[in-house]
């Protein structure tokens, strides 16, 4: 098995203060980032910050900015770097840093506490829903999502502004939105116009660079955000589509 050194750029620090500081780390044939970074934490930096679960992909813990793209560091091959290329890690930049390489992400969590739930339609017992198989389909791409918040971290909105991200649930949330405006049994009501009037969805001007960190390349600008736009659209300004919408669609049968 082949193995070299090779040059890592790590930030360290806290909240308060921080600095990118340099470490030659050994790197073996077949390893990921994540390998790097747990042998730079057994040798040179015992007491490196950094969050990870699974080493496979599917716990979305492990999100981290390597050389300044957002992605798994779990899922990032040392073979896609030159031996000579400089790797720098640092944490995500649109959540505070609690220390080296972990940031605070509770931001997400109060979103998606601001979604009201899956609303059963009355009068239907669990058990008794029925769906088309389309619309089951259409959902569950949605459902892939693993959390790891690299598009909440990487949509300009909030990337460098901090003051929209109370106005703005960012594309997990919204693509949460709308899967369950889809959602042929969701009661709730208006999801769409929700979306538009209390969570910022006309903040979204489709540059799908969220779609693009999706480690699980999911469509979420094509899918969700402009579906939920149109229906926003549709419901807002069309009387007709509003009350077939209320007396027909959610009608729950
Ligand atoms: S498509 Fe919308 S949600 Fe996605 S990164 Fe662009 S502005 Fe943000
Ligand atoms: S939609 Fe994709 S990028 Fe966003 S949190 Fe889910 S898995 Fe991560
Ligand atoms: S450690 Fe779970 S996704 Fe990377």
């Amino acid at each position: 098995m082949s193995s070299h050194l090779h040059h890592f750029r790590v930030w360290r620090g806290d909240d308060t203060k921080g600095e990118l500081v340099d470490y030659p780390v050994e790197v073996n044939e077949g390893e990921v980032v994540l390998d790097v970074i747990h042998r730079l934490q057994a040798t040179e930096a015992g007491d490196l910050a950094v969050r990870w679960n699974c080493k496979a992909g599917k716990c979305g813990s492990c999100s981290a900015e390597i050389n300044g793209r957002p992605r798994l560091m779990c899922m990032t091959r040392m073979n896609t770097f030159d031996d000579e290329e400089i790797v720098t890690v640092t944490p995500l930049r649109s959540f505070p840093v609690i220390r080296d390489l972990v940031t605070d992400v509770s931001f997400n969590y109060t979103k998606a506490r601001e979604i009201p739930s899956f609303t059963p339609p009355e009068g239907v017992a669990p058990g008794e829903y029925r769906m088309a198989q389309v619309d089951v389909e259409r959902s569950q791409e949605f459902r892939k999502c693993i959390e790891c918040y690299l598009c909440q971290n990487t949509c300009h909105v909030v990337r460098d502004h901090e003051e929209n991200k109370e106005a703005f649930a960012g594309p997990r949330y919204l693509m949460r939105m709308a899967e369950l405006d889809m959602h042929p049994l969701d009661a709730h009501g208006n999801r769409a116009v929700e979306a538009q009037e209390e969570h910022g969805l006309g903040f979204c001007n489709i540059t799908k660079c969220c779609t693009e960190v999706c480690p699980e390349h999911i469509k979420i600008t094509d899918n969700a955000l402009i579906p939920l736009k149109e229906r926003a659209v549709d419901r807002k300004y069309d009387p007709l589509v509003w009350l077939g919408d209320k007396i027909f669609r959610r009608s729950g049968s």
